[in-house]
């Protein structure tokens, strides 16, 4: 009778083990590769909120398993031959409804925010822009000589050599005859994909990556190749390469600095790996860098721009996270395919609106954008810290993550027990915006993960109040 009764009473496991068993289901989700190696022990410890002793054992009982091997000086291997993970194959991406119903959802009045990834535009600079459009806006209108003429499809030529003037001083060497001011990065991001690729084609991106790109693979008809990445070392690039291997791919699609919604950032020697394989396989690299200039050090990381040596990189950037998501203006460096995208520009769009560029080339004029750079990096990255705070205070033990080091925006696993997605529309319920995990895939992988957008966390008693709220939504779910 009573053994019985103990069968219903699994003794629970211990840390290690349950480390153990997370990590195998991760593995075999596909996020960590065969060939690949696991994050450090202290890249888990910190992850997992575990002593380095715990985690170690952890990957001992992965080793005897079988599962991964220890390599000298580097870590530990996924072994390939004993996992079957899903294999890399092209999918369709249909996305659209749960895209828009997020975007909508975080757009509503007297929604609290804290899934989409909008910047805090409350910065004495983005004041002085708009006083500064006003102002333009009130000579054009008093203008009686005004002339109506569009602006030129490249962008305002003031921009262009401003824009460049700041890249060559903080990031790489550039002349302004290779920008195409763009309406943010979303239509620089579609401008690119339709330049490298045809409907049908295959576009490598990372996954879990930025919804965005899925929407506009969506509507391009063309077919994504999900590369696994994690949020320590971003981008797996033994399965990318093992992915050139087996599929004709036209472009890799890669968010390599302060990633959405992972919040890595590539390393050096993966970025030099990563375009060498590039030129290996003569594919097009698409590198949006929305993100590039929000480091919390204020140290700006040097895109794979710089390591273009055959003008394959079409390097895309934009005001939306630094200064203003309505500002919609971006910028594309498309390098060899600078004709294709300039034709495209123009029969899209023709142009960008003339009076945000040239306040903006104003803006760019001087120290200014530098300097306000400098405080918002450093800025972002104390929110970062007290929107971690609050989750640990108030969400369940079972919740993982890495703190980034730059961006804006932080991913969570959450106990596999919780469904984001129902979680995403009981607080939606309750005035509260997240945004799920399947949001960015193709398919349920990412069925227990949040991203959240720490920007404007200033853990007020609102946010705070909404973070508890959100945690006791998991308890509930949990019990
Ligand atoms: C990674 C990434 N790329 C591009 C965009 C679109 O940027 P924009 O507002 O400049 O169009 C976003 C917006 O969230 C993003 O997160």
């Amino acid at each position: 009778m009573v053994i019985s009764r103990l069968k219903h009473y699994p003794v629970p496991m211990k840390r290690y083990q349950q480390l153990s068993h997370k990590l195998r289901l991760r593995i075999e989700r596909g996020e960590f590769h065969p060939g690949s190696l696991l994050p450090s022990i202290r890249a888990l410890s910190q992850q997992y909120q575990l002593s380095r002793n715990t985690v170690i054992h952890a990957l001992a009982l992965l080793e005897e398993g079988g599962l991964i091997q220890s390599r000298p000086r580097q870590g530990f291997q996924v072994c390939t031959g004993n996992v079957t993970v899903p294999p890399i194959r092209p999918r369709e991406v249909t996305l659209g409804a749960t895209a828009f119903s997020v975007l909508g959802a975080a757009n509503r009045p007297g929604i609290l925010a804290l899934g989409s990834a909008d910047p805090d535009n409350h910065w004495p600079l983005v004041d002085w822009l708009y006083r500064r459009m006003a102002t333009s806006a009130r000579q054009r209108g008093g203008n009686p000589d005004r002339s109506s003429h569009y602006s030129l499809p490249a962008g305002d030529p003031h921009l262009r050599h401003a824009l460049a003037d700041h890249l060559n001083a903080t990031t790489f060497s550039c002349n302004s005859e290779q920008i195409i001011i763009t309406q943010g990065a979303q239509e620089a991001l579609s401008l690119t994909l339709r330049t490298v690729a045809e409907p049908g084609d295959l576009i490598a991106v990372e996954s879990p990556c930025y919804y965005g790109t899925l929407q506009c693979v969506e509507a391009l008809g063309l077919k994504v190749l999900e590369v696994p990445a994690n949020s320590v070392t971003g981008i797996d690039l033994d399965a990318l390469e093992t992915t050139l291997q087996q599929w004709p791919v036209k472009a890799l699609l890669t968010n390599p600095t302060w990633n959405n919604p992972l919040g890595f950032n590539l390393d050096p020697q993966g970025r030099q790996r990563l375009m060498a394989l590039a030129n290996q396989w003569d594919i097009a690299v698409i590198e949006d860098d929305v993100f590039g200039e929000l480091s919390f050090n204020g140290q700006r990381i040097s895109p794979l721009k710089v390591l273009d040596t055959d003008e394959r990189v079409l390097y895309c950037g934009s005001f939306s996270k630094s200064l203003d998501a309505d500002i919609r203006i971006g910028w594309v460096l498309p390098g060899r395919y600078f004709e294709r995208l300039h034709y495209l520009k123009f029969v899209t769009s023709i142009a960008c609106p003339g009076l945000q560029q040239q306040s903006l080339a104003e803006l760019l004029r001087g120290r200014r954008y530098r300097q306000h750079l400098n405080r918002v990096g450093p800025c972002y990255g104390e929110r970062a810290q007290r929107l971690a705070d609050d989750v640990r205070r108030y969400w369940p033990t079972d919740t993982h993550f890495i703190l980034p080091r730059g961006g804006m925006l932080q991913w969570f696993e959450l106990p596999e027990a919780i469904n984001s997605d129902q979680l995403f529309r009981q607080a939606l319920a309750e005035g509260i915006g997240l945004s799920p995990g399947n949001l960015f895939c193709t398919d349920d992988r990412f069925g227990h993960h949040l991203r959240l957008c720490f920007a404007c966390y200033r853990q007020d008693k609102k946010q705070q109040r909404a973070i508890a709220r959100v945690g006791e939504m998991m308890a509930l779910n949990l019990n």
